[in-house]
């Protein structure tokens, strides 16, 4: 990891000055990095070793942090890992145009491993990610959405980059092709999972640990599963409530409390954590075909990890 975060860093350079002082302050606060890890760990899994995974697991991260810039435009969010957002300090602009860069840089590092069939997964995971955020998007504020369609949102938007990131590890790492599955399969149900927990702490995290501000996904009118189980359930007077607080930007925090209080009531929270468990308990199934190794065990905890952080 500390070779993937060398690249990472020298991959920011340009001789722009505004692109790597934008793109560093955004490196730089952090984030857990959790997709190169996977990248990097899903390599080793197999005889190969790292090879090329060094490569991809910096261009994950870029294609990630590519989408954070772009992701906090559309949703108009102040924070991120735990600082203003970089678009609070350069602006929308300068945010958008930087994550272009960092999109280009990761299809360079992608295109320097000459390894199409992994260069191919993710571009496809690049569009699929566009894609899931513009379906997010046709569906702000919009009261019918279903289970279903959020479901379909965050296999796009979340879940297909945790999926590629473990498949082209797997690649680089030389695994066979029922290898390769089992950690496509890992990579897509772990990144459910994480969707889900993130979506729950947003009405009930803490914004100091969650490095973002809670009860935004209500003043957005960002559908996600608690608010559409609630919906879906709650007595009219209940849907009224909801509603008007949905994207309404200036809701109030009693506002955002009342409607957790209708989730409560409808165990709406809870019920979505229970179908990140069940998300969870299927990345551990997928690893069970592959024989028990040091990495094994890490990739198993790591999905403990992202549905722990919820409680
Ligand atoms: C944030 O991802 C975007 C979501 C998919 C919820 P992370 O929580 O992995 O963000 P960083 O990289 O650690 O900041
Ligand atoms: C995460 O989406 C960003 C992408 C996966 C594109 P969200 O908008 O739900 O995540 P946060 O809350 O901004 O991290
Ligand atoms: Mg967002
Ligand atoms: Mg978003």
């Amino acid at each position: 990891m500390s070779r993937v975060n060398e690249l990472i860093l020298s991959r920011a350079h340009s001789h722009v000055d505004m692109v790597p002082e934008l793109a560093r302050y955004l490196i730089e606060s952090g984030g857990k990095r959790l997709r190169p890890m996977l990248t990097v760990a899903a390599a080793q899994l197999f005889k190969k070793g790292t090879g090329s995974a060094i490569n991809f697991a910096a261009a994950v991260e870029f294609m990630h942090n590519a989408t954070l810039l772009h992701d906090d435009v559309v949703d108009e969010s102040d924070m991120r890992r735990g600082k203003p957002a970089a678009r609070m300090v350069w602006g929308n602009k300068a945010s958008i145009l930087v994550g272009d860069f960092l999109l280009g840089q990761a299809f360079m590092m992608m295109v320097e491993t000459g390894d199409i069939g992994a260069l191919g997964v993710l571009s496809a995971a690049s569009a699929v990610m566009a894609e899931g955020e513009v379906f997010q998007l046709s569906k702000t504020g919009d009261l019918t959405t279903t289970p279903a369609d959020y479901a379909e949102v965050i296999r796009a938007k979340t879940a297909v980059l945790f999926q590629a990131a473990c498949e082209v590890g797997a690649m680089s790492g030389g695994a066979d092709a029922a290898g390769r599955q089992a950690l496509a399969r890992y990579g897509l149900e772990l990144g459910n999972a994480f969707q889900l927990v993130d979506d729950v702490l947003d009405y009930g995290g803490q914004a100091g640990t969650l490095g973002k501000n809670t009860g935004d996904d209500l003043r957005e009118g960002k559908m996600t599963l608690p608010v559409i189980l609630a919906l879906s359930e709650g007595t009219e007077d209940e849907r009224a409530t909801i509603g008007k607080a949905l994207g309404d930007a200036e809701a109030t925090d009693a506002q955002v409390n009342a409607v957790v209080a209708i989730m409560e009531r409808y165990k709406t929270l809870e019920r979505t954590l229970e179908q990140a468990q069940g998300h969870a308990r299927a990345a551990q199934q997928a690893l069970e075909i592959l024989p028990q190794s040091e990495m094994r065990a890490l990739l198993g905890e790591v999905v403990e990890h992202s549905v722990a952080r919820a409680f």
